[in-house]
């Protein structure tokens, strides 16, 4: 979709989006993310939430405290599937054991946000480390064994179209993080005590087919190549800020595929012109779906939850959130400091929509 160059305006409305809006109540409206064509609409009041919905289409959110199934207490043995669509699958997992099997999954690639615990991800590359914050990649095909030594908490993404880390090319190779920083499996034998026969679960979508051999088939000696598994801490991330405005979050656009992208929201400086609207704003995502995995809110309240905003669903902070927000935004003001934004989140933003699975309304319903 190309963008227009025929903009229009009617009413009152302000010439520089996002800045001097306070005593009107500004929404954005986007197709394609933040990148296509666009409007701004003012309202003549704040935003509300609906006061009632009858259908499927609702902002959902779920505390991940309500979900105790344990990947390896599950049917499958594996994460519990929340949202999906034909080409993405979006599981929560919360592992204690070790895998007992190996794993690949044959048809997608698999990027795991750790929330929470620590452990390894052994691969057949060699091993990655892993703990809270950070992103482990995993290619389509790669086999892997995730042994945590603590109670891990993860978002697990699943993609039919490869996934790459986000082109950012404006801002040059080193931003907003350098591939440095990654971590990278070096090659290790594995001395995990013997077993009778190793099962090396294939996942195809949400069926499983098991291959049994005698050896531990993690036997590799040395690899090569521009593909591989690899770690990406949050912490090294360098996000892109601006003192005088509002930046759309697709600029803290980290990891992306033909069917989603993934946004990490980490805390940082709100911006310093007291006339930039902040974030959140209020807005309508035309052609996207927003799962957002939450860590901690805008007072730094620690509060893992998972939300689903539909694709073309008003949302941003509505109603008693707004005045929240609004209260915590005049308690900074009034102090003189600056506004620190505390939203910590991962968000996986997929282009078709998502249907939630009774897991996942399981838990809204808890909510
Ligand atoms: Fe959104």
């Amino acid at each position: 979709m190309k963008n227009s160059w025929i903009q229009a305006s009617s009413g009152v409305y302000v010439p520089q989006a996002r800045v001097g809006v306070r005593e009107m109540h500004e929404e954005h409206i986007s197709r394609e993310g933040f990148f296509g064509p666009a409007s701004m609409i003012y309202h003549e009041k704040p935003a509300k939430a609906p006061t009632r919905v009858e259908g499927s289409l609702a902002v959902r959110m779920a505390k991940v405290e309500h979900f105790d199934q344990l990947d390896e207490e599950s049917e499958a043995g594996l994460p519990t599937l929340m949202l999906h669509n034909p080409e993405l699958s979006i599981s929560l997992s919360r592992r204690v054991a070790e895998m007992p099997f190996l794993l690949r999954n044959i048809d997608a690639d698999t990027l795991i946000y750790v929330q929470s615990g620590s452990g390894t991800l052994a691969t057949e590359f060699g091993p990655l480390e892993y703990s809270g914050g950070d992103y482990l990649y995993i290619p389509k095909g790669i086999s892997y064994r995730q042994m945590p030594s603590s109670l891990t908490v993860a978002l697990v993404v699943e993609s039919m179209a490869p996934i790459g880390i986000a082109e950012h090319a404006m801002l040059g190779r080193h931003t907003p993080f350098d591939s440095g920083v990654l971590g990278i499996p070096e090659v290790q034998a594995y001395d995990w005590p013997e077993q009778d026969e190793w099962e090396l679960k294939l996942k195809q979508g949400e069926e499983l087919t098991s291959w049994f051999f005698d050896d531990l088939p993690f036997d590799v000696i040395g690899w090569k190549g521009d593909l591989f598994p690899f770690r990406l801490s949050e912490k090294d991330i360098r996000h892109i800020s601006a003192e005088r405005m509002h930046i759309a979050p697709s600029s803290w656009c980290i990891f992306e595929s033909a069917s989603f992208f993934c946004v990490a929201f980490r805390p940082m400086s709100g911006v310093s012109d007291v006339e930039a609207e902040e974030l959140p704003s209020r807005h309508r995502n035309l052609d996207m779906e927003e799962v957002l995995m939450i860590r901690s809110l805008f007072a730094g309240v620690e509060a893992p939850e998972l939300w689903h905003m539909p694709q073309a669903v008003t949302h941003g902070p509505l109603g008693e959130h707004r005045d929240m927000f609004e209260m915590f935004r005049k308690q900074i003001e009034a102090e003189g400091g600056k506004l620190e934004r505390t939203f910590d989140a991962v968000s996986i933003d997929p282009y078709k929509r998502v249907t939630p699975t009774p897991a996942y309304l399981a838990m809204v319903a808890k909510y």
